[in-house]
């Protein structure tokens, strides 16, 4: 169980673009639990440089461990994606490289158990089902309490669902957004089998899409008006209408952010409302 919205950790940690200094990263995550956040995403690439990797679960860890009230806070990372010299980037599912990458993981959390473990994309050079084995068998060993997956189409939730047994899969987290819905029937199929679904850049990314969402889509800036809300705020309710098995999980690079799209939760559209958000994308 987690709040309806979560924190996503990754602005913390953008490399040449503008990341906030650990402090401000810190007070964000602070912020996060202040608003009754008990979600936090991170993951091992998320990291200024690739010999830097680890570093958002570190700053993550670090913020948590200045406060009392984490009992109830669930971090998931992911990992499976590479990072080597000269910024190549990668795809590993072997079981050694998932093996090594969740025992960096559990170093970086300072953890004993990652609470959420999952699988960044998809290693195509390696068969999903045997991959979601591997996370299975780390899952018996008690490294990782709970699976998800990322990046993964109707067929490979299929895929994991049947290995991991229904119920096995706790979540999948998928691109979706007001600009990018593509990932509605993913959505919508996790709901049927009761797997929770995390919307990526919800807002629609760091690179802009996120403060211009009320412009792009100006349904969501005038029901904000009538609301006296953001329309960031707005657009994670409608997300939240979809299903109670949707968790968006907002970046933040500033504790005002968190703060405002945490409050969300507390926003109820109405029928016509939603009618006009649906309606804007037909
Ligand atoms: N699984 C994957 O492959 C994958 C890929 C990408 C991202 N993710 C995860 O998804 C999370 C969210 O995605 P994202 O960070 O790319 O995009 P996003 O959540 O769509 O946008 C984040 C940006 O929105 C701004 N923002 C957030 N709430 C706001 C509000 N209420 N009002 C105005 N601006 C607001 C933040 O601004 P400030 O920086 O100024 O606070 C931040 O720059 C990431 O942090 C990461 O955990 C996963």
């Amino acid at each position: 169980m987690v709040s309806a919205v979560g924190l996503g950790a990754m602005p913390f940690s953008m490399g040449d673009r503008v990341s906030p200094d650990r402090e401000q990263a810190i007070a964000t995550v602070h912020a996060a639990l202040d608003a009754g956040v008990t979600y936090i995403d991170t993951a091992d690439i998320y990291a200024p440089s690739w010999d830097t990797m680890g570093h958002n679960e570190e700053v993550v860890a670090e913020a948590l461990s200045s406060r009392s009230d984490t009992s109830e806070v669930i971090v998931g990372t992911k990992g499976g994606i590479t990072r080597g010299p000269g910024e190549s980037w990668g795809r590993d599912g072997s079981p050694d490289y998932l093996r090594r990458a969740v025992e960096a993981s559990l170093r970086a959390l300072r953890r004993e158990v990652i609470d959420l473990y999952q699988w960044h994309r998809p290693d195509r050079s390696r068969v999903y089902g045997q991959v979601i084995e591997t996370f299975k068998a780390l899952q018996d060993e008690g490294k990782i309490r709970a699976i998800g997956i990322s990046n993964a189409n109707i067929e490979e939730i299929d895929v994991a669902i049947e290995v991991l047994g229904e119920g096995g899969l706790a979540s999948v987290q998928n691109e979706f957004s007001p600009r990018f819905r593509s990932s509605r029937s993913e959505l919508e199929h996790c709901g049927r089998h009761g797997v929770a679904f995390l919307p990526w850049s919800p807002l629609g990314g760091t690179g802009g899409g996120s403060k211009e969402v009320g412009q792009a889509y100006p349904v969501f800036q005038e029901i904000g008006e009538q609301h006296g809300v953001s329309p960031q705020q707005v657009v994670i309710a409608w997300e939240l209408s979809l299903g109670d098995h949707v968790i968006p999980i907002p970046g933040a690079s500033r504790p005002a952010s968190i703060t405002d799209s945490a409050k969300a939760v507390h926003l109820r559209l109405t029928d016509d409302e939603l009618t006009r958000i649906e309606g804007q994308f037909r």
